[in-house]
């Protein structure tokens, strides 16, 4: 039974990744801040782990070959960060939606490279310098920038693994909002055929939920 690691699973995308891969089979162990009912009945092992709290995440192992990392959890941070005044706010946004994420992979690297498996983070198409046609959001599109560029790096220090970043989509979720035109069912549905397809070969790609290739 292959194993699966995700962040942020107590709601939103990370709780549908837990639904559909132990719907599929796997042994998936879930992190959290605070569980939800939700999740409670997925059969997960369920974790807790702030991502804010760098140490812990440093010190995050699965026990066990790891044959996927999603990296999901993420926040928006302030919406605009366009001042001094926010300047906390927006660090403590790159500490969960970028520093976190990569400290993650690496804690769990060596148990990832036991099972030969994948590594693939949730970044967002706001993080495209090329697709920013309207601006704001300013702390997390630069936050989910840079950790396009920290899982790109990444990718290239281990080429033996399939190492993607994956834009989910415009989602229902309580960060895309009831006006998203995508389903949580349909973003994961599309991300776990993504991530069964790729291989080290297409490592270092920025992937949306429908396999096409996302501006940088
Ligand atoms: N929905 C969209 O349209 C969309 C589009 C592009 C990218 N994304 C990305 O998709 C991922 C999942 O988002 P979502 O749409 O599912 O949003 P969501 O419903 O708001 O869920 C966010 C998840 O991240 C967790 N999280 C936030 N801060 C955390 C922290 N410090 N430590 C641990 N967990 C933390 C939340 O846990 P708590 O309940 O404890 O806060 C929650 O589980 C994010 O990385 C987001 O940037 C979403």
């Amino acid at each position: 039974m292959p194993t699966l690691f995700v962040t942020g699973a107590n709601r939103g995308l990370g709780l549908e990744f837990v639904r559909q891969y132990r719907a599929a089979g796997w042994d998936v162990i879930a992190t959290v801040r605070e569980s939800s009912p939700e999740l409670e009945g997925l059969g997960a092992e369920i974790r807790t782990l702030d991502l804010g709290d760098l140490e812990a995440v440093s010190a995050a192992r699965a026990g066990r070959p790891l044959d996927l990392l999603i990296a999901n959890a993420g926040t928006y941070g302030p919406r605009d960060a366009e001042d001094a005044g926010d300047a906390q706010e927006w660090l403590d946004t790159f500490a969960v939606n970028t520093v976190a994420p990569y400290m993650l992979a690496k804690a769990l690297l060596p148990e990832v490279r036991e099972a030969g498996g994948k590594l693939v983070v949730v970044s967002t198409r706001m993080a495209s310098l090329a697709d920013n046609g309207s601006g704001g959001f300013l702390a997390y599109r630069s936050s989910k920038t840079a950790l396009n560029m920290a899982w790109k790096t990444l990718a290239l220090a281990n080429p033996e693994l399939a190492c993607v970043m994956l834009h989910p989509g415009w989602v229902q979720t309580r960060m895309g909002g009831s006006n998203a035109p995508v389903t949580p069912e349909q973003s994961i549905a599309g991300m776990m055929r993504v991530i069964e397809g790729i291989t080290p070969a297409q490592s270092g790609a920025f992937l949306d939920y429908e396999g096409q290739s996302v501006p940088w």
